[in-house]
């Protein structure tokens, strides 16, 4: 079997950093969301999208190193909700849309998020 991993059929480092460069503005600009980002200074918002996308290549199949800390460490305290956790999920399902991926390409990257719900959602 020659099957492509989802990191290359994302379109490698290219590909997912295109992904982010959709996703985050959608986050930071959302009714709701958008507390989670604001009085950021931008050098935190920027070294937080580089994070990201090394945490999507590395565990999707590139060999980009992750350097951040895990999911429930990041992101304990701040009382994220499951009612957050649907917008974000539903601001990726947009953004993989926008970025013409297939509903293959799409449910997965949707499924790989959805495992991390445990460990991020806590209010
Ligand atoms: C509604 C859900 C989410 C919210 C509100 C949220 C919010 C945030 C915020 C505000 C930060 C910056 C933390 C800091 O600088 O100390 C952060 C960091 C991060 N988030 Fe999330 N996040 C959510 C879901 C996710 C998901 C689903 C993933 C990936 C599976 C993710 C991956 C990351 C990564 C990789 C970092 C950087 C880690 C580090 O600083 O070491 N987040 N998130």
């Amino acid at each position: 079997m020659n099957e492509q991993s989802l990191y290359e059929r994302l379109g490698g480092y290219e590909g997912i950093t295109a992904i982010v460069e959709e996703f985050m503005p959608r986050l930071k600009s959302d009714p709701q969301l958008g507390r989670f980002w604001q009085n950021r200074g931008d050098d935190g918002i920027a070294r937080e999208e580089q994070l990201l996308i090394d945490f999507l290549c590395s565990n999707s199949g590139g060999s980009t190193f992750y350097g951040g800390r895990d999911m429930k460490t990041t992101h304990k305290g701040m009382k994220i909700s499951k009612s957050d956790w649907e917008i974000l999920i539903g601001h990726c399902s947009a953004t993989m849309e926008t970025v013409n991926a297939s509903k293959t390409e799409c449910n997965e990257v949707v499924g790989f998020l959805s495992s991390f719900e445990n460990d991020i959602v806590e209010a």
